[in-house]
């Protein structure tokens, strides 16, 4: 797989998914599930989107015992995701058991990439409530270094990390980045945000983009226009 727009489907029933996909009548864009959605509608939201041509990229953010993540991830790469995420926070042993339960008999896998440090958690509070007293950039880097030590496809970062995560990591190391929006868009609640083509520039792999797609007038042309900047 190469570089792609993974449209954020953060809705909360299949009939919203499925009214807003039912505006691509092109290409089927790459879509993202999240836990709203997946707690909402359970595996068969996974299954239906997959027989309409989407690739899926699972975000649930697994974090647990190793022998529970390893099993629940051999659950979710039977559901055919593409790409399916967990805390590295969960350790280098966790995410080598999450990587044997994700590979199928036939030795395929979806991707498997890392969240470093939620964008909610500052410095602050990762010295306050977590108790971890390094610059947070460093801790993040660690927490890559471990991913890949692991044996996983990448990490999930802001666009800004993203050319030091491949500086660290290497370039094969892949980077899923949200906080995207357009030059002439509204931010909303994020913070710290990147264009497509600056996004493309600094070498995201991947750009995760929600409501800069999702609210849009027309949803088709955001996307479409997303994909003109970030991949050309
Ligand atoms: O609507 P927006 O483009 O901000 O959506 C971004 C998507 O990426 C949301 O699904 C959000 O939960 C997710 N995300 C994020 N920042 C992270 C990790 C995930 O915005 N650090």
């Amino acid at each position: 797989m190469g570089k792609d727009v993974i449209i954020a489907c953060d809705f909360a029933s299949k009939e919203e998914t499925l009214n807003f996909l039912d505006k691509f009548t092109g290409k089927k864009p790459f879509v993202k599930i999240g836990m709203e959605l997946f707690y909402a509608e359970g595996p068969q939201i996974v299954k239906d989107l997959k027989a309409r041509g989407h690739k899926i990229f699972l975000d649930l953010k697994l974090h647990d015992i190793p022998n529970t993540v390893k099993k629940s991830m051999a659950v979710l790469s039977r559901l055919d995701v593409d790409m399916t995420n967990l805390h590295a926070a969960g350790t280098i042993s966790m995410m080598e058991g999450a990587l044997e339960g994700l590979t199928r008999p036939d030795g395929t896998r979806p991707l498997l990439i890392a969240v470093t440090q939620l964008t909610s958690t500052d410095q602050e509070r990762m010295e306050k409530d977590l108790l971890i007293k390094e610059p947070i950039d460093k801790v993040v880097m660690h927490y890559a270094h471990n991913a890949m030590a692991a044996g996983l496809d990448g990490v999930v970062c802001s666009p800004l990390e993203a050319g030091k995560v491949h500086e660290t990591c290497g370039d094969k190391f892949l980077t899923v980045t949200p906080g995207v929006r357009f030059a002439d868009g509204d931010i909303g609640d994020q913070k710290r945000v990147m264009t497509p083509a600056e996004a493309k520039k600094i070498g995201s792999d991947y750009i995760v983009v929600g409501r800069p797609i999702t609210a849009a007038a027309d949803p088709v042309a955001a996307y479409e226009r997303c994909c003109t900047e970030f991949i050309g």
